[in-house]
């Protein structure tokens, strides 16, 4: 597993195209957000996905403490906010970027996500530098067109959406 490996595993993940997340957690007192495409359905019975969470991400520790996530799925038109979680801005300011409201239970969710998904963590495996997060979904909210934002060869690109107008200044 050389250096060629690793270049080669690299260029094939760009063609892997994803929706692009938000996983939020919140925990004493303090909201957490960091972007992330390692997010997938697991099952409908019972309803679950996974995420695969870097432990050196700040949102880790945070979100397994309270045992509690969201999924938040970007609408096309909100490259600004996936870049501001994905590292561009301080912990501190990325809720500042898009609406965010915190639901009963606590946790902070974006207004005008296609659809935040509120999970239980059921389940945690550590492998490599990640844990891979399973979560049992406790809620969900719908709002809006599909109208993916997606993350391929390294950068941002929209996917086909329900043929509504929307606006993408991509
Ligand atoms: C498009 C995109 C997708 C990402 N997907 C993941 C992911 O699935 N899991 C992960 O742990 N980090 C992922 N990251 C990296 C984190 O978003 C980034 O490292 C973030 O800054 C970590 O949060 P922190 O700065 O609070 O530690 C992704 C970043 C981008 C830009």
């Amino acid at each position: 597993m050389g250096e060629r490996f690793e270049a080669d595993f690299r260029k094939a993940m760009r063609r892997l195209a994803s929706a692009v997340t938000v996983v939020t957690a919140a925990h004493e007192g303090d909201h957490h957000g960091m972007t992330a495409t390692a997010v997938t359905a697991v099952s409908d019975a019972p309803p679950s996905l996974l995420a695969c969470v870097n432990r050196s991400a700040g949102l880790h520790d945070p979100l397994l403490a309270s045992g509690r996530f969201c999924i938040n799925i970007l609408h096309a038109d909100q490259s600004g906010i996936a870049e501001a979680f994905g590292g561009r801005r301080r912990k501190d300011e990325r809720f500042a970027v898009g609406e965010w409201v915190t639901s009963a239970c606590g946790l902070p969710f974006l207004r005008e996500a296609q659809a935040s998904i509120f999970c239980d963590v059921d389940c945690v495996t550590p492998y490599g530098s990640h844990s891979v997060v399973i979560g049992r979904i406790s809620d969900i909210l719908v709002a809006g067109h599909v109208a993916p934002l997606l993350y391929q060869d390294g950068r941002y690109t929209v996917g086909l959406g329900d043929g509504i107008d929307w606006v993408v200044p991509i």
